[in-house]
């Protein structure tokens, strides 16, 4: 499974590409407002300037088809690595297929977004032209969040996806450590990954019995603070 880096902050983004730890990287408006990008132009080039050759997911920021046509070819101007992020739909929930299909077909490589369910996974994977790599981004701790069982939507996501060439499926919207592991498990090309959850990493493998341990010596420090009367 490829490993990418979701998130929006400049030097995060250099330095986990400077370390080498991620296959690509992420970003959507909304981690560019907790990031604090005020111009986006100039945070996209100032992030291809370095990373120059892993694939780069920018979003477009329109609500209205046509400006996220022109914002589509700007974003994917910018650079061959770039991924043009597309929502499944547009605000109002009317569906982004016609343009979806219309820039797949003009070759560029499109991480379509914000996808939950399976039928739009299917109309996404019939639109995709498969000459131009695509990403298909299925957002699995949302639909964790509602009580979907995930492991099993996201196998039958694979299924869909892998019936095309140059489509691949991304676990996005990454809860937990464990998820990266389920994601491989049931055969998904990529996750999409924050910072503070790859930290997490440091745990990987930990004796149970030790971190059970740790837990209780980390609470009886916090707790010789507190009062108890
Ligand atoms: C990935 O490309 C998505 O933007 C991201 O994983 C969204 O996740 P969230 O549910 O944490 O917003």
């Amino acid at each position: 499974i490829k490993l990418f880096a979701d998130g929006a902050n400049l030097q995060d983004m250099i330095s986990v590409y400077k370390e080498g730890t991620a296959d690509g990287f992420t970003t959507n408006p909304s981690l560019m407002k907790q990031a604090g990008v005020k111009d986006y132009k100039l945070f996209a080039k100032e992030v291809l300037a370095v990373i120059a050759d892993a694939p780069v997911s920018f979003e477009v920021f329109s609500d209205d088809f046509s400006m996220m046509e022109k914002e589509a070819t700007i974003l994917a101007n910018l650079a061959r690595n770039v991924y043009v992020k597309i929502p499944i739909t547009n605000t109002k929930g009317e569906s982004s297929i016609p343009l979806i299909k219309k820039l797949s077909m003009q070759g560029y490589h499109l991480n379509v977004t914000a996808i939950f369910t399976l039928d739009q996974v299917q109309s996404v994977v019939d639109a995709l032209n498969p000459k131009a790599a695509s990403i298909v981004s299925v957002f699995a701790g949302r639909i964790a969040d509602t009580g979907v069982d995930t492991r099993t939507l996201m196998k039958q996501a694979v299924e869909i996806c892998h019936g095309k060439s140059n489509v691949e499926l991304l676990w996005a919207s990454c809860r937990e450590f464990y998820n990266i592991i389920e994601a491989e498990e049931v055969g998904c090309d990529i996750i999409t990954v924050q910072n503070s959850i790859l930290a997490k990493s440091q745990n990987y493998g930990k004796d149970l019995k030790e971190y059970s341990l740790e837990t209780v010596q980390s609470f009886y420090k916090d707790a010789s603070g507190l009062g108890f009367s």
